[in-house]
């Protein structure tokens, strides 16, 4: 797995010596509640086990995770990655950002290398995510990458005490190559 650079990101593989800044920013509980899978309060120590169960899973091809780097600091600003589902040749993205850097464009900015990672280099046939309809800055940032809307599941996870509708966005290679042309004959 290599590196994907951006105009103002380097997106790389994750590394042990992530874990403190992984635990100083997903411990934020605003960056956790929108998301299912961060534990709250995150458990000290605790990421460096998270580090290593992803690159037991990247050996085994069942996701592909990086680490979103700001290139001016050189810091960790968020993770960001695709579940596998090799039989369906699809992924499922998912991505979060430290809450300083929300509101910058960096969300929309990874999401964006990724999809081209995912469907010319993994060679997926579908892209997919899933966000709480209560959360408009995941919703847009799959709008803005050409994501399109394909249904909500009502209530359909809970998470601290509430229930969370579930809103499906996905976008397939054809349409994904479709788009990057006319892109091109646009410019
Ligand atoms: C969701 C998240 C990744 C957005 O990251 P970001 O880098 O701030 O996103 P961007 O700056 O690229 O913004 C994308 C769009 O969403 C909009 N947006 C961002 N936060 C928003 C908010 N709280 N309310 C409304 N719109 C918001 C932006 O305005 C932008 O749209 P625009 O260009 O039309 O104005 C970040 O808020 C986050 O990590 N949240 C916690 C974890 C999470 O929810 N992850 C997603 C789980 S599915």
């Amino acid at each position: 797995m290599g590196k994907l650079e951006t105009e103002r990101l380097l997106l790389r593989p994750l590394s042990t010596d992530d874990s403190g800044r992984i635990e100083e920013l997903a411990g934020d509980y605003d960056v956790a509640k929108s998301t299912l899978n961060i534990p709250h309060p995150y458990p000290k120590g605790s990421a460096i086990q998270f580090i290593e169960s992803i690159l037991s899973s990247e050996r085994n091809n069942k996701i592909v995770m990086f680490a979103i780097t700001e290139k001016e600091s050189q810091l960790l600003i968020g993770l960001i990655n695709l579940n596998l589902s090799a039989p369906h040749k699809r992924g499922e993205l998912a991505y979060w950002v430290g809450k300083e850097y929300w509101g910058k464009g960096y969300g929309t900015e990874a999401t964006k290398v990724l999809l081209e990672y995912g469907f010319n280099h993994l060679n997926l046939n579908k892209i997919f995510a899933a966000s709480f309809t209560s959360n408009p800055g995941s919703w847009r940032i799959m709008e803005k990458v050409g994501l399109k809307y394909e249904g909500t599941l009502k209530q359909h996870v809970a998470r601290f005490g509430l229930f969370y509708d579930l809103a499906y966005y996905g976008l397939l290679k054809e349409e994904f190559e479709t788009e990057s042309q006319n892109a091109n004959i646009d410019k």
